[in-house]
């Protein structure tokens, strides 16, 4: 390229948006390849859509009882205490966080599961945990699992920042009940592995039977659905009739098309190769994307005037999606909040230029990561429903959806835009706590005879 093909940074600027919209009329595209991904998931034949069995079934709402949960797949651990009331009312009666330092994470197995145990050992004395009783749990473990029964699974691989060593392909059911031998932790029965997706979904189910859908939107990103049991055709099982949840592992989706910044940060990642839509999509990479493209603009000398403020977003992870958050709140006129969140990373002389272009650059990929979710719940959506005759409720957990400014409206514009008034019967809606009350409900069915008795049939 000469000097004169070099773009200026108006120019510029608009190749990153034409980079990073997708139009509407590219989706019903996008749907097809989707149903195509679902459709070969569900055979086992090779492809970007895991489509794993949860041997879970929609709860009815009635389910009962007290049982602890295990939530491990975000930047937490969490232990709880659930009640359920059987009338679609969930309690959490007692809860700890651990912060799960870089030796759990990505250290060995043992290191992994002997911290979660040891958690386990804090909560019971936090929380005063008579010992000497027994306790159903549900262990909340957010990673694609190869289920073979609602207690018991292999991990196929890990994903997020997750790498600890001797996991992949070991049945994490077993891990957790040997550590828990270790620690001489012998009132704890794991009645059910669930996807954190799956809890989403049981967790609205409760106590709105439309629930259909359940998706997560935070760390990483990932849905689960009811599918007809006719339709797994890779499962083998005398009785197909009925339905079961099924985690589709959507972030493994890789038909969207990428930009360099998607390319680099994929490389660069603890898990290249996989995971393309998440690393589009979910919270921990958002703030990554932003941070190549605003390293990028520095280098061109397309944003703030010093060309040694590259230092201060050179760094990995020194740009995260919490900074795109505050960003996007700003709505002042002058981008006062923005100037604030700059001063304190140590950028210095920032012009009104700056702001503006960085807010929207934070738009630009935080509206691709909406659109990209949109696409995926109509492919999901049309998938079990091709005329969208039903009333559809998708129950969403996840910082993203819940936290982010205008992100949530931007994927209810989309599902608009592509559906027009066809999207009225669908309803995205705020499932809290699915890996710790839906946990539970699943644990709830698993333990219930009269469900066991059926799930022997599959
Ligand atoms: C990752 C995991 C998936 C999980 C999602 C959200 O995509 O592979 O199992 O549901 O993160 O936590």
């Amino acid at each position: 390229m000469n000097t004169q093909e070099v773009p200026g940074r108006a120019e510029f600027l608009s190749l990153l948006d034409a980079q990073f919209s997708i139009p509407v009329s590219d989706i019903q595209g996008i749907i097809r390849e989707f149903h195509s991904e679902m459709q070969k998931g569900l055979a086992g034949n090779p492809g970007s859509l895991k489509m794993l069995p949860s041997f879970s079934a929609r709860p009815k709402g009635t389910e009962k009882g007290s049982f602890l949960a295990l939530d491990l797949g975000g930047t937490n651990l969490r232990v709880l205490a659930v009640e359920l009331d059987g009338k679609g009312g969930s309690n959490v009666v007692a809860v700890s966080r651990f912060t799960i330092g870089k030796k759990a994470m990505q250290g060995t197995g043992n290191q992994l599961f002997d911290f979660i145990a040891d958690s386990i050992l804090e909560f019971f004395k936090d929380n005063a945990i008579d010992q000497n009783r027994k306790y159903d749990l549900s262990f909340t473990f957010s990673f694609p699992v190869e289920q073979t029964d609602i207690a018991s699974g292999r991990l196929i691989e890990w994903t997020k920042d997750f790498t600890a060593k001797g996991v992949v392909g070991e049945d994490v059911v077993c891990l957790l009940n040997n550590a828990l031998k270790r620690k001489r932790i012998s009132c704890v029965n794991v009645a059910a592995l669930v996807n954190d997706t799956v809890g989403t979904l049981a967790s609205k189910c409760y106590s709105n039977p439309s629930c259909d859908l359940g998706v997560i939107l935070g760390t990483g990103t990932n849905a689960c659905y009811l599918e007809k049991l006719s339709n797994i055709t890779k499962m083998k099982r005398k009785n197909a009739n009925g339905e079961m949840i099924v985690n589709m592992e959507w972030g493994n989706f890789n038909k969207f098309v990428r930009t360099a910044y998607d390319a680099d940060l994929d490389k660069a990642s603890p898990n290249p190769g996989v995971q393309h839509m998440e690393k589009m999509v979910s919270g921990m990479y958002l703030g990554e994307i932003t941070r190549m493209i605003i390293c990028d603009l520095i280098r061109r000398g397309m944003l703030f005037s010093m060309i040694d403020h590259a230092f201060i977003f050179s760094k990995t992870g020194s740009f995260e999606t919490q900074h795109m958050s505050i960003i996007a709140s700003d709505g002042s006129s002058d981008l006062k909040n923005v100037e604030i969140l700059l001063s304190e990373m140590g950028v210095e002389s920032i012009k009104p230029d700056d702001k503006k272009n960085l807010k929207r650059i934070c738009k630009l990929v935080s509206d691709r990561s909406a659109t990209i979710v949109a696409a995926a719940i109509s492919a999901v959506l049309t998938w079990m429903d091709p005329e969208l005759k039903c009333r559809h409720i998708v129950g969403v957990d996840g910082s993203l959806f819940e936290k982010y400014p205008g992100y949530a409206d931007e994927v209810n514009n989309v599902l608009f835009s592509l559906f027009e008034k066809k999207s009225s019967p669908i309803f995205l809606e705020p499932a809290k706590d699915g890996s710790g009350k839906g946990a539970a409900i699943i644990a709830a069915v698993a333990t219930s005879t009269e469900i066991s008795a059926s799930l022997i049939d599959l």
